[in-house]
């Protein structure tokens, strides 16, 4: 199948360059020239695993191509991709749909024939209606099968989750669209993924329905978590202890600082004005908005009460500033909350982090970024572990606990054990577990 990808941003790339890895003739349509450039370089303008390696294989293969000229993109192609952006809007935190809509427009200008136009950015119900509406109205000579086929892939592991998903969801009402979806994932079907077809607007609310679910399920043991510390319990063993239970599952129940990321804050934010503009509330998804943006702070002060009375000029090494590991992604991550609540009451922050360093710069303003974890630790009265990267799971905790002013260790993501964290001489506060006090 030949397909046009238009955005090359986080699902348009992963998807583009899956898509010509299963066979297809993909071409990767961007309006910012400078990222074309560099991708025909096969310079990748995010941190993904595998991704550079996945793009270079299958342009030499000349199965992926990139251009910045919409029309040259979408002419002949049997599908094109909409895969650009959907941010909160800034007003109200309705997800804006003007890149869609723009790239709509575009898409009518420059089609040639029948075309089977597919929506991948997150978008709310209806979205597809008014696609439908513009490209029609721009261009009645043509036939356009509008359909959804929101995407689930995860950063740091995209790859593995498009090549493998757990389902594939398409939303359309047309049979001719849903064969050209069905040959597009032929190859990743036959894999073993199921695909689910549905309507186009049951599809559309079926992406915001996985995205708030998921984000209940880590609030909500993110609760359990505060009350286990409440009432002496540990949360690893709630969560193993409800996972087993094959109706919950065991998968994002781990308890941390609250979710971030580019897809949970948006998404949830998004699926309660379509609530609202329905009105058909859905108050659990409410509730779970505020106490994860409450949690992110509260995080801060938790490091701040065992600062003590007076911890202005006081130093906390922060490992970890990106929203969750394998990924460059700064966006809503709970190190910018908590970090934010220490420089208010006056600490000083040594930050280090594998990947997101470019990133925090501009974010972190006061921040000192530094080489490696040790670096960051030296003379700390605090460290604060905010992302599980791989990196400081192994950390020499004796040697740590030696170089810093106070050996006071906030793990935020439960990577290490009390007893070996207190055998190292540490103060160890975990997250739904006891804290252990040194000596
Ligand atoms: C998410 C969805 O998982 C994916 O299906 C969708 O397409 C986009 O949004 P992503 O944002 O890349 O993916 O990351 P994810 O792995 O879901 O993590 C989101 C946030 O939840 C991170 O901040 C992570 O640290 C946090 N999280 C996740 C937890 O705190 N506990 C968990 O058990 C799982």
């Amino acid at each position: 199948m030949r397909i046009a990808m238009i955005g090359t941003g986080y699902v348009g790339l992963v998807s583009g360059a899956c898509f010509a890895e299963i066979g297809h003739d993909v071409i990767c349509v961007d309006k910012d020239a400078g990222k074309i450039e560099r991708l025909k370089q096969n310079i990748m303008p995010i941190y993904e695993p595998g991704l550079a390696e996945l793009v270079e294989r299958n342009v030499e293969a000349g199965r992926i191509a990139f251009t910045t000229d919409l029309a040259e993109g979408v002419a002949g192609v049997d599908a094109v991709f909409i895969a650009v952006g959907t941010p909160s809007r800034k007003s109200d935190g309705h997800a804006d749909l003007s890149y869609v809509y723009a790239a709509t427009r575009e898409i009518a200008a420059a089609a040639t024939g029948q075309l089977v136009v597919v929506t991948k950015s997150t978008v709310p119900v209806g979205t597809g209606d008014e696609v439908e509406r513009i490209l029609t109205e721009a261009r009645p000579d043509i036939r356009f099968m509008v359909t959804s086929n929101p995407e689930f892939l995860r950063e740091g592991a995209a790859i593995g989750d498009f090549m493998k998903p757990d389902r594939v969801v398409i939303g359309t009402e047309e049979d001719d669209a849903r064969a050209v979806m069905a040959g597009i994932y032929e190859p990743i079907e036959k894999d073993g993924s199921p695909i689910v077809y549905t309507a186009r607007r049951t599809s559309e609310l079926i992406k915001y329905a996985a995205n708030a679910f998921l984000s209940i399920k880590i609030t909500f043991i993110n609760e359990i978590a505060d009350l286990c510390e409440a009432v002496g319990g540990d949360v690893r063993d709630v969560s193993r202890g409800i996972g087993l239970d094959s109706r919950i599952g065991s998968r994002f129940l781990n308890a941390g600082p609250g979710y971030g990321g580019s897809c949970f804050p948006k998404d949830t934010l998004a699926l309660l004005k379509t609530a609202e503009d329905f009105q058909s509330p859905i108050r659990v998804v409410d509730v779970v908005v505020q106490v994860n943006e409450t949690r992110k702070r509260a995080m801060g002060r938790k490091v701040l009460k065992a600062l003590g009375d007076d911890p202005r000029g006081k130093t906390v090494a922060v490992l970890g500033l990106t929203f969750k590991p394998n990924t460059d992604d700064m966006r809503e991550a709970p190190s910018l909350s908590i970090i934010q609540a220490l420089q208010d009451s006056g600490v000083k922050i040594r930050a280090h982090d594998p990947e997101g360093m470019e990133h925090a710069r501009g974010l972190l303003p006061g921040v000192e970024l530094v080489d490696g974890p040790y670096e960051a630790v030296e003379g700390a009265d605090a460290l604060a572990i905010v992302t599980e990267w791989d990196l400081y799971r192994g950390l020499d905790l004796p040697r740590i606990a030696s170089l810093m002013a106070k050996p006071l260790l906030f793990d935020m993501r439960n990577i290490y054990s009390g007893e070996e964290a207190e055998a190292a001489g540490f103060t160890y506060v975990a997250i739904g577990r006891k804290t252990t006090a040194k000596g």
